[in-house]
């Protein structure tokens, strides 16, 4: 057989196997065993040296074309097996839409949110909206601008957390106070929640936990306003049972001052652990804005009156609950995150 006839009758013989290649891995191997380095074309072209260069050239297009040929045809091939080979993955993996779904377990609101939530809520029902400052706060307006005198033990190194430029982490909510009347005219009513940050450790006391501040500032707000505004809130929180007085007591933004007690919630006033035996437990501090406050923030203490609270979250929550260490709250133990389930 001469040089074109064997490359011819290599065509055909290689077309034939394509054509009935049934995987990929054999394509791959025909392609191997026809086209490659050490394939059948190259080999029958080694002889090609010997042709004349008319010849050469005459064999040298027929093996070109005979090898695009063969390439074509193994690139089609290639498309039609991929595509069989993906219907074929495709069956195997059907889905079932009809089969049960895997067990996701929904999240839910942690005990301190909810609480914070649901005491916002309540406030803001009766009017009030919510303010927000930073947790990291100046020196001036977390004291001085409070009336907490320089010297006052609450400034202590021992309470507050100070950062080296002198500025702090907010030892309570009440700058918001100064922050929102530094911003604000009268008539203004705001709560304000966040995190707050002392020098704290204990099964009641924890370095990092929450309050809610409130202001309301007008002109003729007196202390009945302050007293009517308390007792709403804490009888929706605790029900319309619950007792509740005033105790006359002392912070430096406020005169007069009170602190509030409610009945305990465990024993109902008869006296137990909880309560150290009182029927009593302390709830919030409030008073009226000290006029030295409003002339800090430059309004009239003349013309308007105002009062301010402030009050724990996490205490609140404790109680509402009957949780009895703090630390609970804040070490994230499924086993008791999960028996907040469904509250809201
Ligand atoms: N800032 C006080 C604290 O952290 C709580 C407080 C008491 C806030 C009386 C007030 C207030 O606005 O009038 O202990």
């Amino acid at each position: 057989m001469n040089l074109k006839d064997q490359i011819e009758s290599l065509g055909k013989e290689a077309v034939e196997l394509i054509k009935k290649v049934e995987s990929l891995d054999k394509l791959n191997s025909l392609r191997v065993e026809y086209l490659g380095k050490k394939g059948k074309l190259k080999t029958i072209l080694k002889t090609l040296g010997k042709l004349s260069p008319e010849e050469r050239k005459e064999i040298g297009q027929l093996a070109n074309r005979i090898k695009e040929q063969i390439e074509d045809l193994i690139k089609e091939k290639e498309v039609q097996l991929k595509e069989k080979a993906l219907e074929e993955e495709l069956k195997k993996h059907k889905i079932d839409i009809t089969l049960p779904s895997a067990w996701i377990e929904a999240g839910s609101s942690h005990p301190i949110i909810s609480t914070l939530v649901e005491i916002s809520q309540i406030f803001i029902s009766m009017g009030f909206s919510v303010a927000e400052g930073p947790e990291v706060e100046k020196e001036e307006y977390n004291f001085d601008m409070l009336n907490i005198p320089k010297d006052h033990p609450a400034r202590d190194m021992q309470d507050t957390f100070f950062l080296n430029n002198g500025d702090l982490l907010r030892t309570h909510t009440s700058p918001v106070q100064i922050r929102t009347m530094l911003t604000r005219k009268p008539p203004i009513a705001v709560i304000a929640p966040g995190r707050v940050y002392r020098k704290d450790a204990d099964p009641t006391h924890s370095p990092m936990f929450h309050q809610i501040e409130g202001l309301l500032v007008d002109t003729d707000v007196t202390f009945t306003d302050l007293k009517g505004i308390l007792k709403i809130f804490l009888e929706s929180v605790f029900g319309k049972n619950v007792g509740i007085r005033f105790r006359p007591s002392y912070f430096p933004f406020t005169e007069p001052s009170a602190e509030v007690d409610i009945s305990c919630t465990v024993c109902g006033g008869e006296g137990c652990r909880v309560c150290k035996g009182t029927g009593w437990l302390e709830i919030l501090g409030c008073g009226m804005v000290d006029p030295n406050v409003f002339e800090a923030v430059s309004i009239d203490p003349e013309k308007y009156t105002g009062f301010a609270f402030g009050l724990g979250i996490e205490r609140i929550a404790m109680l509402k609950y009957r949780i009895n260490d703090i630390r609970l709250l804040f070490e994230n133990d499924m086993r008791f995150n999960h028996q907040f389930k469904g509250i809201r």
